[in-house]
């Protein structure tokens, strides 16, 4: 009886697909692990973009102002993806692909059919960047990301007039050619250790990606399902529901919660929740208050914090219910200065005036203390807040 119930729960979960996921870079980056017709690479996984690029052997590497620099600067961890050694390569002729991120990184080159499988889900026939040329701050592990967000943000165009090709990122695609059994997939992002980060190796265990199933770690009882904030094309207003266009998994964030909150709450519907980005980027004024509590200092742009400080608690409020950020995830390594003196900054940076076309970010220092499910066919994503760990 046991082996018989065990084996049909084994059978049961062979259809949820999980990729286990690992850190790089001080643990700012989570990367799984991708094939691409036949080759393996480790990407980043990102849920605040969508397309998925790998770069191309014989790519070009330039700097952040385009001036060709060595292949090594860019810091990919492999030579690239090599189309002569793939069976399932399609190029598809005609096309550009070009992405630009918050950081300043660009990518361009051209898009191409392939089959990929990340964590046991196959799609066939997906429509992925090839980069040829790139400008790249890479952790010498990946080559590439996994962009997990909507179709509506993806970076392909028709080179004869420009226009936009919006096309079916990895997870649409996987659910349209029914590979899983629900249309939704789940992160789990661990904190790191100070040991861990420090070394230039992966990180190993730091959490999961399942895709149609729920990312296997403990959870609490605090739980929210809310709507993905969309928007209206016709007045760019947030919107949710019928008429909606999606983009990001932004939500409503119905209040921050710290020392001094009162005076300053701001709610606003153009926060994503984006495990691409390390750092909570809040409104100017959340994070103002909130450092003035941890007694951080302001410097090039960034709050410092001590980084024996013992974090002021920090919650978000999602659909009624709080979610606690741990004082760890608040404190975040940031190497050594001149003098070889650990330095640290906050968790909770700025992200710029909070007014309308700003989009601020619940990034890895708040997705570490939760499970989030983000279903595209119901544009809900769930929080819950995990046990202790
Ligand atoms: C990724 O693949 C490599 C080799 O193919 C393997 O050694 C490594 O354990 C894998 N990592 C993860 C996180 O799956
Ligand atoms: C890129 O390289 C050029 C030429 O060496 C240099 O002038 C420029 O400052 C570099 N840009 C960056 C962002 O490093
Ligand atoms: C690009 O647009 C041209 C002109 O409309 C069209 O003929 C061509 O098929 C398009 N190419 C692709 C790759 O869609
Ligand atoms: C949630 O869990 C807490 C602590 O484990 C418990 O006290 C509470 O009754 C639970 N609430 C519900 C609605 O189950
Ligand atoms: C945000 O969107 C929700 C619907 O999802 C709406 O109820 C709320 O009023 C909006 N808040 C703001 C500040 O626009
Ligand atoms: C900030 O400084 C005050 C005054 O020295 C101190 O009482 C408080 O504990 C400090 N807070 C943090 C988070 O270090």
């Amino acid at each position: 009886m046991f082996l018989l119930a065990l084996s049909i729960l084994l059978l049961g979960a062979a259809s949820v697909d999980v990729a286990p996921l690992v850190g790089a870079q001080h643990d700012y980056e989570y990367l799984a692990n991708i094939t691409v017709g036949g080759q393996t690479f480790s990407v980043i996984i990102d849920t605040g973009s969508s397309d998925t690029w790998l770069a191309q052997k014989g790519f070009a590497c330039l700097n952040l102002t385009g001036h060709p620099v060595p292949a090594a600067t860019c810091g990919f961890g492999s030579q690239g993806f090599d189309s002569k050694l793939s069976k399932s390569f399609q190029p598809y002729p005609s096309t550009s692909f070009y992405i630009t991120y918050g950081d300043g990184e660009y990518l361009s080159g051209a898009a191409a059919f392939e089959t990929v499988t990340v964590g046991g889900l196959t799609v066939t026939h997906q429509e992925i960047g090839m980069v040829a040329s790139a400008a790249w701050t890479g952790d010498g592990i990946n080559t590439g990301l996994l962009g997990l967000a909507y179709p509506s943000l993806t970076s392909v165009e028709n080179t004869s007039h420009g226009q936009g090709m919006l096309y079916n990122p990895f997870f649409f695609n996987a659910v349209k050619q029914n590979k899983i059994p629900h249309p939704y997939f789940s992160i789990a992002l661990n904190r790191g250790t100070i040991t861990a980060e420090h070394s230039p190796r992966p990180d190993p265990h730091l959490g999961y990606l399942a895709f149609g199933g729920i990312a296997p770690v403990p959870v609490t009882n605090t739980t929210a399902t809310l709507p993905v904030q969309g928007f209206s094309i016709a007045t760019h207003a947030p919107v949710s529901g019928a008429g909606a266009t999606y983009s990001y998994y932004g939500v409503d964030v119905q209040k921050y919660v710290f020392p001094g909150s009162a005076a300053i709450f701001t709610a606003q519907n153009s926060t994503i929740l984006d495990s691409g980005t390390t750092l909570n980027l809040m409104p100017s004024a959340v994070a103002q208050k909130y450092n003035a509590a941890f007694n951080a200092t302001w410097r090039d742009g960034q709050y410092y914090v001590d980084c024996a400080a013992k974090a002021p608690p920090f919650a978000v409020v999602l659909g009624g219910k709080t979610f606690t950020i741990d004082g760890r995830d608040q404190i975040v390594s940031f190497g050594k200065d001149a003098d070889g003196k650990e330095m640290c900054i906050s968790g909770t940076q700025d992200g710029g005036p909070d007014m309308q076309g700003s989009v601020f970010i619940l990034g890895d220092v708040f997705l570490h203390n939760v499970v989030t499910t983000f279903d595209i066919q119901k544009n809900q994503v769930t929080v819950s807040q995990r046990q202790h760990y």
